[in-house]
């Protein structure tokens, strides 16, 4: 299965911040937004990753990551000039994906609970059509809302609608077949000229190929869309990092756990950002797991 991280858009609703900076490079406490979507899709297991962002912000992306190799999976990069709708991931990454699976993660969602891990192993190695992810909100109005049956069949889907019928919100991590390359192209824009990403969910639900994914209580599926979400969500990061003295979405922590480095090249990693508490924390995780520096 490959992955897609899709970090473009105007950022408007984070204006000023995002006038000269992507919104998804901003802080989120102690490390760039980017690397929480990112963990996700390394800890389902993937480890070849479509970094897709605007012309103008993708260079800063490939600074920050680089290839990949360092944390042990191939980073590629695409443009995607106009905020175009989620949709339009696949058309750009059609090549990318090929033959395979994909998953997309939105590159502003951020994800954290126990067992998240083994439910993202399961959802992508028994993929079968679609497979997203719902969660319990407040305001469901503000996200696409699903409705599923006993079974965690998907029934119905509906892209910000003014009378949800539930409060399940279909969060930014979606696990597709390969039809969705076709499903994409085929995509007519929407009234907002966009390739929305719930016309292509509309589609399995109509082939009776969806399914989602409950996130209840025991998760955390964090918004930074506002001023107010952003930092709450780094507050999130800082007291649960605090309490716990582990960090949430380590790059270089996953990629030690997940075999992709050894426990040498994880220090080495941490010894470069050695005056930040980050990287005191790599090279500690490193020496649990035998490094030897
Ligand atoms: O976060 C989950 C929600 O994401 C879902 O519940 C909705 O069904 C889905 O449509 C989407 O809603 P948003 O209102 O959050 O979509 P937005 O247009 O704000 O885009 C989400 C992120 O994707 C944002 O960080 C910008 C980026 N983006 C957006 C578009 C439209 C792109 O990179 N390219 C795009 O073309």
């Amino acid at each position: 299965m490959k992955g897609i991280v899709l970090a473009g858009g105007s950022g408007t609703r984070l204006h000023p911040i995002t006038q000269a900076v992507s919104k998804q490079l901003l802080p989120v406490y102690d490390k760039p937004m980017v690397y929480y979507p990112l963990s996700v899709l390394m800890l389902s297991g993937i480890r070849e990753i479509l970094v897709i962002s605007t012309p103008q912000d993708l260079p800063l992306f490939r600074r920050l990551l680089g290839d990949g190799s360092q944390v042990g999976i191939e980073l590629s990069y695409a443009e995607q000039p106009q905020p175009n709708g989620l949709a339009e991931a696949f058309v750009i990454g059609a090549d990318f994906i090929g033959d395979d699976d994909v998953a997309l993660v939105l590159g502003d969602n951020i994800f954290y609970g126990q067992g998240f891990s083994r439910v993202l192993r399961e959802s992508s190695r028994g993929l079968d059509g679609c497979m997203l992810f719902g969660y319990p909100v407040r305001d469901p109005e503000r996200y696409g809302v699903g409705e599923i049956d006993a079974d965690g069949k998907l029934l119905s889907i509906e892209e910000k609608p003014a009378h949800p019928r539930s409060n399940t919100a279909i969060t930014g991590l979606y696990f597709y077949d390969n039809e969705v390359v076709d499903i994409a192209r085929g995509l007519r824009p929407s009234a907002r000229g966009e390739l929305e990403i719930t016309d292509v969910n509309l589609t399995y639900i109509r082939r009776n190929r969806a399914r989602l994914t409950e996130l209840g209580r025991g998760f955390a599926w964090l918004d930074t869309g506002t001023h107010d979400s952003l930092l709450e969500a780094g507050q999130f990061v800082q007291v649960l990092e605090h309490r716990t003295g582990v960090r949430i979405a380590c790059l270089e922590e996953v990629a030690l756990r997940m075999g992709y480095i050894s426990a040498d090249d994880c220090f080495a990693l941490g010894a470069k950002l050695v005056k930040s508490g980050y990287g005191d924390y790599v090279m500690d995780v490193a020496r649990a797991a035998g490094a030897t520096g």
